[in-house]
């Protein structure tokens, strides 16, 4: 059994600076839990917003270990777990801190890993995908033919928005920077503004759904691009509401729900070349204030991963 480990650890609020290596006890996995090797893990906006202490929760104490996104390998397994072997490759998602050598998953959200993708571009699937879907199709109902717009094309969740939408046959229109348009174009988009260069409002109208990740100016593009009784699907705040009653649009926002059937689902795409991975870029748990920097500058291409354990 795995006494010690090394992990990330936020002692305190504050930026890139407060992420620091540290040598912890491995978590044990309890009834319904399976401890992870990690192999890869996914940096999400939402890592550096938790450390940054932007998400007050009684939940949140310090210190912690932050991730939530993993790919690894089955170490141990809990009471009460089926479905699941040592040894096995895995994904999944978790409370419990990914950036470290093991984490603890619970077995609902956890699914064995597509075997045609390295861990590192596994690690991009739990948020990224899972939130795309969720926007498209359960909140957005995004059908066969349908113009789709999708704010923020190049990003950890809009790279597979433009992706999944493709996949459903949907007209997909994608905005990005110029170093990411020709990006945003080989991940299957129909059309990509380049919103530097570009006003969206006026480029784009009349689309069935607009999925936006970007929000704040974003936002006011978004409600007039989309047709009059089409939807709106924000997952970065929300439009002013006088705007939304004068366009006559529905609009929805939600928190991302990781489950193992999604996960299975993902695997599965990737096995049968319906969905492909992309890793923006790669650092060593040890480069962490790096790569937080990166993410939080917020104009990645792609996710950001970590390289964690051979
Ligand atoms: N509600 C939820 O459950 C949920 C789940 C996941 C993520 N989120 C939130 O969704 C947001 C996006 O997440 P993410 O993981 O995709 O972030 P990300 O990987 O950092 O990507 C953000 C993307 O936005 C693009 N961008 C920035 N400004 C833009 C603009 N004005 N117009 C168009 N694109 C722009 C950037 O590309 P360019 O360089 O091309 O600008 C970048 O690729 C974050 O705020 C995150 O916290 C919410």
């Amino acid at each position: 059994m795995v006494q010690v480990m090394r992990a990330l650890r936020v002692s305190r609020f504050g930026g890139p600076e407060v992420i620091k290596m540290r040598q912890i006890e491995c978590p044990v996995p309890q009834v319904g839990e399976v401890l992870v090797r990690v192999r890869a893990a996914a940096l999400n906006p939402a890592d550096w917003k938790l450390s940054a202490g932007l998400f007050q929760s009684p939940m949140i104490t310090l210190p912690f270990t932050p991730g939530f996104d993993v790919a690894g390998v089955v170490e141990e397994i809990g009471p009460n777990v089926t479905g699941f072997q040592r040894g096995q490759a895995v994904i999944g998602w978790t409370r419990r801190g990914s950036f470290a050598e093991y984490t603890v998953v619970p077995a609902g959200v956890l699914a064995v890993a597509p075997a045609n993708a390295s861990f590192g571009e596994a690690a991009t699937i739990p948020t990224g995908a899972s939130t795309a879907w969720q926007g498209l199709f359960d909140n957005g109902n995004l059908q066969a033919g349908q113009r789709v717009l999708v704010q923020g094309a190049a990003g950890g969740v809009g790279q597979f928005a433009v992706r999944l939408a493709k996949w459903k046959d949907a007209y997909v229109i994608g905005t990005a920077s110029t170093s990411n348009v020709e990006l945003v174009r080989a991940l299957g988009a129909d059309e990509v503004i380049d919103y530097t260069a570009t006003r969206i409002e006026d480029a784009v109208h009349d689309v069935d759904l607009v999925f936006d990740t970007v929000g704040d100016a974003t936002l006011a593009s978004s409600v007039q691009a989309v047709k009059r009784g089409g939807t709106l699907v924000t997952i970065a705040g929300m439009p002013s509401e006088e705007k939304v009653q004068e366009h006559g649009i529905n609009v929805k926002s939600f928190g991302v729900v990781v489950t193992s059937d999604l996960l299975q689902n993902f695997s599965q795409m990737v096995d049968d070349g319906a969905l492909r991975l992309l890793v923006g870029a790669t650092f060593h748990l040890e480069d962490a204030s790096r790569a937080y920097e990166l993410c939080q500058g917020g104009h990645g291409r792609g996710r950001i991963v970590f390289t964690v354990s051979k």
